[in-house]
């Protein structure tokens, strides 16, 4: 007997969707195969058709929906089912972050056995048009990569992406792009176009140099700084070519307030900042306590970090470039507080061995993957009670999701 209803239509098959798994994509069961289909939707029924068979699950495509779902909503995007960016488009905001906010739950509930640790998700003020930062893929025209493929999708637009962005797309499509490989471009008030391959410089600069405000090929700035400055409140950070900074400027407040507020700072702390970037957590919780050391292993970031600190006039700061895993073994530095920011890859177990010796008072862990926090977790757990997690939407209308977790030794 089958739990999920399931009707054979000629070669095309029905069924219901009852989940939703942790990428978006509707869940549904056939001969007690797991099935994975996108752009579907909890309690809709759709017609399908398989599109991959793998010995323990399977992946299909919707062909008609027979029912919707109260929370779909147009995804508007004409790109949307064909390039690999957005997966949740067709799904009401606010269910977009209940999804997202379950999901954490759940994820943490499976993998730690830890039960209402996890808070109400920070929603995004803007859900469209958020992106700091794009990268366009080529072929012949600028695009983005379809999902799971390297197959270019061009594009004219992206409702995820500033509008200013979105404007000097029709100039990159004027510039000769047959050995251009991608195109990054990261924008504040000013634009940042950083050309990956072989072009001609003279010919770009004609293009482009009305448009954006400064234009860089490979590692070589042939237009303007070579940086953009952004703003968070207050505070303004310069960033270059490789460094890190997070893709949703407004909500990134909303990211650090929660650090800042699980941080609990009286003044009087030391605090390391792992994973630094451009040293924006660091100098965003600066006056609040004695002293910060970030550390990072990009060199620009750590250059970038060191003229931010003189920008917003911070002598409480000291950034060092180096790989965590070496530098937090080699410091004399003893915190009270240890802020850690990895990449979606989460730490490496020696990382958290050091802090672990290290014993901060509090660890505040940022992750862009529940899972891997989820992991990393399991290895603090003996040590550190985890407090309290808040899941930041800083990507809306995809599946990915940003936490803040507090950690507190036992
Ligand atoms: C998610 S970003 C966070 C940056 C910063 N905290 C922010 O909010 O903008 C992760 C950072 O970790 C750095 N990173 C990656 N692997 C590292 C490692 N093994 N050691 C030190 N830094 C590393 C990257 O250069 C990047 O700046």
């Amino acid at each position: 007997m089958f739990f999920y209803d399931i009707i054979l239509v000629g070669d095309n098959m029905k069924l219901t969707i009852h989940n939703l798994d942790h990428q978006g994509r509707g869940m549904g069961k056939i001969d007690n195969k797991i099935i994975f289909i996108p752009n579907a939707l909890v309690d809709e029924i759709v017609d399908i058709d398989i599109v991959k068979q793998k010995s323990k699950y399977l992946e299909g495509k919707v062909i008609d929906y027979i029912k919707q779902s109260k929370d779909r909503i147009d995804p508007f995007c004409p790109y949307f089912n064909n390039c690999g960016g957005c997966d949740l488009l067709h799904l009401e905001y606010e269910k977009q972050c209940e999804f997202k906010e379950e999901k954490v739950k759940n994820i943490i509930l499976k993998y730690t056995g830890l039960d209402n640790v996890v808070s109400k998700i920070i929603p995004s003020e803007n859900i469209y048009y958020y992106r700091n930062k794009v990268t366009f893929q080529i072929h012949k025209r600028i695009g983005f990569y379809k999902e799971k493929s390297y197959e270019v999708v061009p594009i004219e637009k992206c409702y995820i992406t500033n509008e200013k962005i979105n404007n000097i797309i029709p100039y990159l499509n004027k510039l000769n792009l047959s050995k251009v490989s991608k195109i990054v471009v990261k924008c504040s008030n000013k634009i940042m176009v950083i050309i990956y391959g072989e072009i001609d410089d003279v010919d770009v600069i004609k293009v482009l140099a009305n448009h954006v405000d400064t234009i860089i090929v490979n590692d070589n700035v042939i237009y303007g700084d070579g940086y953009i400055i952004e703003k968070l409140g207050d505070l303004s950070f310069e960033i270059s070519k490789d460094s890190f900074f997070q893709v949703n400027t407004i909500q990134t407040m909303n990211l650090y307030q929660k650090v800042l507020e699980y941080c609990d700072l009286k003044g009087n702390e030391k605090v390391l900042d792992l994973y630094c970037g451009t040293g924006t957590i660091g100098i965003y919780i600066s006056n609040y306590c004695k002293e910060v050391l970030g550390i990072d292993n990009v060199s620009e970031a750590i250059e970038d970090a060191n003229e931010n600190k003189e920008i917003n006039k911070k002598k409480n700061i000291t950034f060092l470039l180096g790989d965590s895993k070496d530098k937090i073994s080699d410091i004399d530095f003893k915190p009270d507080v240890i802020i850690v920011d990895p990449p979606r890859i989460g730490l490496d177990q020696s990382v958290i061995e050091s802090i672990i010796e290290l014993k901060p008072a509090k660890v505040i862990y940022v992750s862009c993957d529940p899972m891997t926090l989820a992991r990393d977790l399991n290895v603090f757990k003996n040590d550190y009670s985890i407090k309290e997690i808040t899941p930041v939407d800083m990507f809306p209308q995809t599946h990915h999701i940003e936490s803040v977790c507090l950690l507190e030794i036992k």
